[in-house]
């Protein structure tokens, strides 16, 4: 993350300008994308990672009440987490307005368990140790200011709460070649070709290869969680295509 301007407490704001307009032309056609390059392993991910981040809350028998959704989008991972773990209350933020509006009107979304808030990981509007557990679902590439970003996310979360960030692996293990080339290629070509039949041309979908090419190897990952106060650990999937990041406020 190297040729970004950081102010200090948020993300970068030509970056996030980037971000906003990108995901703004796709959110209707978000999922249909998703499903699409991923050849439907996103919701298999979203499940196992929601699983990792209740049986890892669950270890000191941690009530749960309250979540964020890091990065909502259209709101699939936090949704994920309501039908695991029913009667949890999830906030879910992110920086881009459509994709919030998208997800306020679905169906699924209008129980009152979930409420959406706009704004940005890096510097929230929430009071410090707002939430039981945190979660993040492929936004972690996004983040500009990691430092800044993981403090915030420590200081919303209470003492012993539980976070959890899902994103592609990178460099994780010796198939990292073939991982560059399926992901980095393979599924930004898929991405692509279906943005652009999708939405006639008008979503450049050109974030996941960029993203991707710059991201943190989950040790450099971990370091980072630890850096923030967390103490951490991680699982890979699908040959270290995916990471599954486990914290826990100390
Ligand atoms: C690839 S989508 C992931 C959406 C969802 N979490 C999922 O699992 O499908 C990335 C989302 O993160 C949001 N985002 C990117 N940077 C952000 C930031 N700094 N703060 C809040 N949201 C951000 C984007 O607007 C977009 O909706």
């Amino acid at each position: 993350m190297s040729n970004v301007t950081l102010t200090m407490g948020s993300s970068d704001p030509k970056y996030v300008n980037l971000v906003k307009s990108d995901f703004s032309v796709l959110s209707e056609s978000y999922d249909l994308i998703n499903n699409f390059m991923s050849m439907g392993t996103d919701r298999q991910f979203r499940y196992l990672a929601i699983k990792n981040l209740i049986s890892n809350h669950s270890e000191n028998n941690n009530q749960f009440t309250t979540f964020i959704d890091i990065g909502t989008g259209t709101g699939h991972l936090g949704n994920e987490l309501g039908g695991q773990l029913p009667g949890s209350f999830v906030v879910g933020l992110d920086v881009t307005k459509s994709m919030i509006e998208f997800a306020k009107n679905r169906d699924i979304y209008k129980n009152g368990l979930f409420n959406f808030v706009l704004g940005d990981a890096a510097k929230t509007p929430f009071r410090d140790s707002s939430f039981d557990g945190g979660m993040s679902g492929f936004v972690g590439r996004h983040f500009t200011n990691y430092p800044s970003t993981l403090s915030e996310h420590h200081r919303i979360l209470r003492k012993n709460g539980r976070i959890m960030m899902l994103e592609m692996g990178r460099r994780a293990t010796k198939f990292a070649f073939l991982i560059d080339v399926y992901v980095g290629m393979f599924m930004s070509l898929l991405g692509k070709l279906a943005a652009f039949l999708i939405t006639k041309g008008n979503a450049p979908f050109r974030l996941l290869e960029e993203t991707y090419a710059r991201f943190y190897s989950p040790e450099e990952l971990k370091s980072l969680y630890q850096g923030a106060g967390f103490i951490t650990r991680y699982k890979l999937g699908l040959l270290g295509s995916i990471v599954i990041m486990l914290g826990k406020k100390k």
